[in-house]
């Protein structure tokens, strides 16, 4: 059997939480694409391992033809290269499986996705978006990442999250999401948040030091039409567009990704037929722009040293 090509530079973060409604799916697009948009020669793949269709909705181009394949394809195939696609803003993804049923009856092996990435030729990021549950498949993404981000959006959130970070084994992180900023009126002398935030303290639990705020213009962005907006492009003048990019900074930051990425060979990135030549430069010089880096510069004006300024 062929053994394996030596990657260059792969990183692995998983976004997950066994409470649904947390913010797993809007965390792990929206890493990919501040990520992507701060550094632009990184490519970034975004896997969700769930049959919801938000990531397909949200990067996929136009209509996904069944027998182009999805997640489960690549997991029959031990390989995500020939069901990856490149969408929307210069992200590649796997699209979504109509059920996770035969997926599951297969991962029953936690080091199931750890190989399957073993025989991709992908280099660059890959962000695995879980389900809410701590079953096989989503041990298994655990398992295979470097960094595990969990989110956190209230107390039962919280205690759940413990049993995630257990699994993660020291690589995984808390993560406060859709955080009530708002003030409740006089009586009230300590936010859920504030509250949140001490727990964590008093448990000595790791956590990102950026939190992500609850909008409601976000969620129209999110959840106001046909298909999801992004914040990046759509919620400029946001706390959470703010938020987003000083999270991606952290996770750049902890995973080595500014440091690593120059040292890659410019290569141009994979295309698929049908897919326009020279997408991810030009989708990435946009996004690059729309957070303020210099045109032409690579992301200089916007990298983690420099960019907490704002
Ligand atoms: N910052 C935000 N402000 C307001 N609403 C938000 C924000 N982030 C996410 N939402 C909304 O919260 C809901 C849950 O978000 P999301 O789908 O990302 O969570 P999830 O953990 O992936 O859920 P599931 O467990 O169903 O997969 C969605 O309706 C989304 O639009
Ligand atoms: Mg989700």
């Amino acid at each position: 059997m062929a053994t394996a090509p030596p990657h260059r530079l792969r990183r692995v973060l998983t976004v997950s939480s066994n409470k649904g409604g947390v913010g797993k799916t809007t965390v792990a697009a929206h890493l990919a694409l501040y990520i992507r948009a701060l550094l632009e020669d990184l490519p970034v793949l975004v896997v969700g391992l769930d049959d919801q269709q938000t990531l397909d909705r949200f990067f996929a181009l136009g209509e996904l033809r069944p027998e182009q394949g999805n997640l489960k394809h690549a997991i029959a195939e031990r390989s995500f290269d020939r069901v990856l696609r490149l969408g929307q803003y210069g992200i590649h993804f796997v699209p979504s499986p109509p059920d996770t049923a035969l997926i599951k009856a297969r991962a029953t092996d936690p080091a199931l996705l750890g190989r399957v990435l073993d025989h991709t030729d992908f280099e660059g990021l890959v962000i695995f978006d879980t389900k809410s549950d701590l079953e096989a498949l989503t041990r298994s993404a655990i398992h295979a990442s470097d960094r595990v981000i969990v989110p956190v959006a209230d107390r039962a959130s919280l205690l759940e999250a413990e049993r995630v970070l257990a699994l993660a084994g020291g690589r995984g992180r808390l993560l406060l999401t859709l955080v009530d900023r708002r003030s409740r009126g006089a009586g009230e002398v300590v936010s859920t948040a504030e509250q949140l935030e001490r727990e964590i303290e008093r448990r000595g639990l790791p956590r990102y030091r950026t939190t992500l705020s609850r909008s409601p213009r976000v969620e129209a962005l999110l959840s106001g039409g046909p298909r999801p907006l992004s914040i990046l492009h759509h919620g400029a003048g946001t706390a959470v567009h703010r938020e987003l990019r000083l999270l991606a900074e952290e996770v750049i930051d902890e995973l080595g990704l500014d440091a690593a990425a120059p040292a890659r060979p410019r290569r141009a990135p994979r295309t698929r037929r049908g897919e326009p030549a020279g997408l991810v430069a030009g989708i990435a010089g946009v996004i690059r722009r729309s957070l303020g880096g210099r045109p032409g510069g690579r992301a200089a004006a916007i990298s983690p040293r420099n960019g907490r300024s704002s």
